[in-house]
């Protein structure tokens, strides 16, 4: 992890929040390549949740929340976590985080035995709106994206005019304040979520959760993660939310153990029914060709953005052995991301950054590549230098532009372009004109 982190902060994936102003705990910002890495990721779980289906449509709510959404949906009574202080050296932690040593409870981070008693501690961030600082104005930030969900689902069935089983989906922030952030972004105290709620009936829930847990993996798969990295977890009954009928945690295995990216949970009707019972609206569906109305049962894929970046670099990460400019072997540090993920998808370089020619050509090839991916235009330093910098970053494609792509050797190689390859390191000429579609179709 030590390795990762550096990483991230040396190329500008991830930076530590306020970081001049020795930084805030459990938050994090996403530098220049993070932001691509991220949007990257959300971007591709939006065409298949929900561009690439009939049956789910979007929607984008707001973070403040009113309290009695989060009232109803159980939140405010019971979002908490037990905490336990040390007395010995004033740590708070989460009375999971206690070490037991010969049957008695002791402090992970001194070894101290006076503990206080645990308590509960709400993890919900709670502010002010408007000018009156009472009661009557507090709100919250949401600690999920999903109740927007349920609260604005009569709102969108009307306007969608969906038949069950259909899904809402969202991608957007989520605030908990975490006793105690760690193992890098993975437990933040600001972080994204990205979850689709699917609506069916009550008869439906069980196999839907099934569908959804497969269809998941394969999307983890799909982004780079391989299956063999993936453990599915039945959560056993006494740890399961009361009203859910199965839920299965997906997770990785991260450099610190084995987590959690993200839960599929079958929730019953439960979240639309305190809704309904709270607000006194009724948020139930009529069932055309039955003639029935009830309250549709919702299974709920819910992962999280910022464990999936870090599961992404984690598994990208990786060190070998590549011929330095004197040919003498060196260790490469590479980001093997799967091409569909990586921030930028192709460097190009004209092999001289004092030959007009050469620096002409590689600015028309950034042009051509532009509208299609992102591309990087580098002409500082030694060819294999400018190589290595792409591979610490992910970039699965490089080009470069020589004397042969001006013709000079042989006019049959006149505008053609060695196409360098990351993880093989192999170089192929290819046509310029080609390069659009060649790299299009290896990309996506
Ligand atoms: N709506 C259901 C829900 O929020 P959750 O298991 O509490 O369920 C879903 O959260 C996902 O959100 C997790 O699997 C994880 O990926 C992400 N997540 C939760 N807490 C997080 C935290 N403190 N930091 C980063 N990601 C978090």
């Amino acid at each position: 992890m030590e390795k990762i982190v550096s990483l991230c902060k040396r190329r500008g994936f991830i930076f530590q929040s306020s970081e001049i102003y020795g930084g805030l705990n459990g938050l994090w910002d996403y530098g220049p390549l993070g932001v691509e890495l991220k949007r990257n990721l959300k971007n591709y779980w939006w065409q298949v949740t929900v561009h690439e289906r009939d049956d789910v449509v979007g929607m984008d709510g707001s973070i403040l929340t009113h309290p009695a959404v989060l009232k109803a949906s159980g939140h405010v009574e019971g979002f908490s976590d037990p905490m336990i202080d040390c007395r010995t050296c004033k740590a708070h932690l989460r009375a999971d985080q206690l070490v037991e040593k010969k049957g008695i409870k002791q402090c992970p981070n001194c070894g101290g035995k006076d503990l206080t008693a645990p308590r509960q501690f709400n993890l919900m961030f709670e502010t002010q709106v408007g000018a009156a600082a009472d009661e009557s104005s507090v709100a919250y930030l949401r600690p999920e994206t999903a109740q927007a969900i349920f609260v604005q689902f009569k709102n969108i069935l009307e306007v969608s005019r969906k038949k069950l089983p259909f899904g809402i989906a969202q991608i957007g922030k989520a605030f908990r304040n975490e006793i105690n952030p760690r193992n890098f972004t993975f437990r933040s105290r600001e972080f994204e979520q990205m979850e689709l709620e699917y609506f069916c009936r009550p008869e439906q829930g069980m196999q839907l959760l099934e569908y959804w847990k497969e269809e998941r993996l394969k999307f983890y798969e799909n982004i780079g993660i391989p299956r063999g990295k993936l453990h599915v977890l039945t959560v056993p009954d006494e740890e399961r939310a009361f009203y859910s009928k199965g839920t299965y945690d997906i997770e990785y295995e991260f450099p610190f153990g084995r987590q959690e990216l993200e839960g599929v949970a079958y929730r019953t009707d439960y979240d639309l029914s305190q809704h309904q019972k709270a607000s006194g609206k009724s948020l139930e569906y009529f069932d055309e060709e039955t003639k029935q109305r009830f309250v549709p049962h919702v299974v709920e894929p819910s992962a999280g953005v910022d464990r999936t970046v870090l599961a992404l670099i984690c598994e990208a990460y990786s060190e070998d052995q590549a011929p330095d400019e004197k040919g003498k072997m060196e260790t490469r540090i590479v980001l093997r991301f799967h091409p569909r993920m990586a921030p930028v998808k192709c460097g190009v370089f004209p092999l001289l950054k004092n030959n007009p020619q050469l620096v002409a050509k590689a600015k028309e090839i950034v042009d051509l590549l532009r509208p299609h991916m992102v591309v990087f235009y580098d002409e500082s330093g030694a060819i294999g230098r400018r190589y290595r910098r792409q591979d610490e970053i992910g970039t699965p494609f490089g080009i470069t532009v020589d004397f042969e792509t001006l013709g000079e050797k042989d006019p049959a190689l006149r505008d053609t372009v060695t196409l360098r390859d990351r993880d093989s390191m192999k170089q192929q000429r290819v046509a310029i004109q080609d390069l659009p579609a060649i790299l299009r179709e290896r990309l996506y």
